[in-house]
């Protein structure tokens, strides 16, 4: 069975949502699991993160970055870091904020400049941009390097982000899922063939 943890944090409820459809979208594929791991738990969750094939990261976009919560967990994995323990596992990222821009794209970089570090293989979203003024559309706020949802501040999680949003979130999910049964497939060639 592929794996993927889900790592996010979310203060009010949005990017759990946005979590939530990532899951949904990675467990459509047969042969594929998830792990949702808010960051308020992170610590028992260690052992699941670390086995995972693909990890995908998700948090607000607080002040123009990442959240201090999520900020936390990725500091504290400077252990696995220094011994390349998540190496050549896939990566990806989302991202949900008040602001259609809201500098979103500022975290996604983090994002996947963390994953950098880590000697990880980032996927991308992998779509063209939508009509930012049709809700359902896919990846209706242009994204490329990962999912961005936005949720107005004075909206709640059952309405906000939105289906268009929500449904990018689950394609990236998906996307995520096949790219770590393919990468898992490459990998067995490639130790047979060493
Ligand atoms: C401390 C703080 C900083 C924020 N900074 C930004 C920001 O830089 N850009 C933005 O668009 N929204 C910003 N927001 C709004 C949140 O991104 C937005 O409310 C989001 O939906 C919260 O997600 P959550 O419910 O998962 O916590 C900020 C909110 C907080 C609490």
């Amino acid at each position: 069975m592929t794996t993927i943890a889900i790592v996010y944090h979310s203060g009010f409820g949005h990017t759990r949502v946005q979590a939530e459809s990532v899951s949904r979208g990675a467990t459509s594929v047969p042969g594929v699991e998830a792990r949702l791991v808010s960051v308020d738990e992170y610590e028992s969750a260690w052992e699941a993160i670390d086995a995972a094939d693909a990890i995908v990261f998700g948090t607000p976009t607080y002040m123009a970055g990442v959240s201090a919560p999520f900020k936390a967990f990725l500091d504290a994995t400077s252990g696995r870091w220094a011994q390349q323990l998540w190496k050549d596992k896939i990566a990806a990222g989302f991202t949900n904020s008040a602001g259609a821009s809201g500098d979103k794209l500022n975290t996604l970089q983090s994002l996947s400049l963390f994953a950098m570090q880590h000697g990880m293989v980032w996927v991308g979203l992998g779509l063209l941009p939508g009509d930012v003024h049709t809700p359902a559309d896919l990846n209706r706020l242009g994204s490329f390097l990962g999912a961005m949802a936005h949720s107005p501040v004075d909206a709640t999680p059952e309405i906000a982000p939105g289906p268009g949003d929500l449904a990018t979130a689950e394609h990236l999910g998906r996307r995520v899922a096949q790219a770590a049964l393919r990468w898992a497939g490459a990998r067995e060639l490639a130790e047979a063939a060493s």
